[in-house]
């Protein structure tokens, strides 16, 4: 896997940028445990990334709804099918399934896509509004 944060996934936000890059530092070591086969690391940080998950997308919400984001609901439907898929990863780890692994390495593609494609979507409509905040403040 590949999880050099390149500029395409940054969306000019700083907090938001800062919280995908710990994202992605919780990730490396989802991958870094799964090369291991420590199949106790591996829970301990996928616990670590769903906790993480829940608290960046609640915040990132929390920012898209102050910016007046037109996506927002739609976005909140994408986060909403990553935690439904958590909660099915977690019911699976207490039946003791041995599939878990593929699924956080699903996941942990899903939410780099997520970054890269409809978090961007935010990077866009920032740059958008940036830009008429300025044409606007030298017309009045
Ligand atoms: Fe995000
Ligand atoms: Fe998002």
């Amino acid at each position: 896997m590949n999880f050099k944060l390149t500029d395409d996934y940054l969306t000019g936000f700083g907090l938001i940028d800062m919280e995908h890059r710990r994202f992605v530092d919780i990730l490396k070591g989802l991958d870094q445990a799964i090369k291991e086969e420590d199949h106790l690391k591996i829970k301990k940080v996928f616990f670590a990334m769903v906790d993480y998950a829940d608290y960046h997308f609640s915040h990132e919400e929390e920012i898209f709804e102050e910016y007046d984001f037109p996506h927002l609901s739609g976005h909140k439907k994408v986060h909403q099918e990553f935690r439904d898929k958590v909660k099915v990863i977690l019911e699976q780890m207490k039946t003791g399934k041995d599939e878990t692994e593929d699924l956080a390495v699903f996941l942990v593609d899903w939410l780099l896509n997520h970054i890269k494609k409809q978090d961007m979507v935010f990077r866009d409509f920032l740059e958008l509004k940036r830009s008429n905040e300025r044409s606007g403040n030298k017309d009045g």
